[in-house]
């Protein structure tokens, strides 16, 4: 059985995002969609938020796993006997960060392979935080495509009060 890990904040999930893991869902066994717990990052939603809006959003693959995790990354893959990690790579910019992390996790775990899949064209510019911000200065509706309608509707409640 091949498995794949796919981490990130999502805070929230984006239609990028589900570009990444429909893709990855197609490839393996199982992926498991690992969501970060970084009390630093100060996320918009909780935890259990973000799991909600993830399996909501990828309900229609059923290989697709999610689960929250903390400390390092390959700790969590190991646990979840995942050899692979799957990271979205949008446009030249995200390449530096990625292969940084990429050789990171390769010192760290060997044995395990981080793998790139590259967004679509539609969803190369679009971020978690370009999203929230546009919500929060009144601009949600113009980036309504880019997220499922629970998240949607999600930002509409966060930003609305
Ligand atoms: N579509 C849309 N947005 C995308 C995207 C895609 N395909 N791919 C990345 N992004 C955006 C995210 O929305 C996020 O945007 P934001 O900064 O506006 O919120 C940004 O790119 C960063 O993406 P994310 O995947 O959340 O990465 P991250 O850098 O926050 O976290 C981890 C990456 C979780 C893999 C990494 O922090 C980690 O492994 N942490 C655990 C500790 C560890 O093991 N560190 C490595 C070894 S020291």
């Amino acid at each position: 059985m091949l498995k794949a890990i796919y981490p990130g904040a999502f805070d929230p999930i984006t239609k990028g995002h589900i570009f990444i893991a429909e893709r990855a869902a197609q490839h393996f066994d199982e992926v498991v969609m690992a969501v970060l717990i970084n009390p630093d990052k100060n996320p918009l939603f909780s935890m259990e938020e973000r799991i909600e809006m993830i399996s909501d959003a990828l309900s229609h693959c059923p290989n697709v796993k999610v689960c929250g995790f903390d400390g390092l990354l390959v700790d969590f893959a190991r646990k979840t006997d995942c050899s692979v990690i799957i990271r979205g790579l949008r446009a030249l910019s995200d390449f530096e960060y990625e292969f940084q992390l990429a050789q990171m996790n390769r010192h760290l775990a060997p044995e395990c392979e981080t793998m790139f899949i590259s967004t679509d064209a539609q969803y190369s510019y679009i971020s978690s935080s370009a999203i929230k911000t546009a919500f929060q200065f009144g601009g949600g509706v113009k980036v309504k495509e880019f997220v499922p309608s629970l998240v949607y509707n999600r930002l509409q409640e966060k930003y609305s009060k």
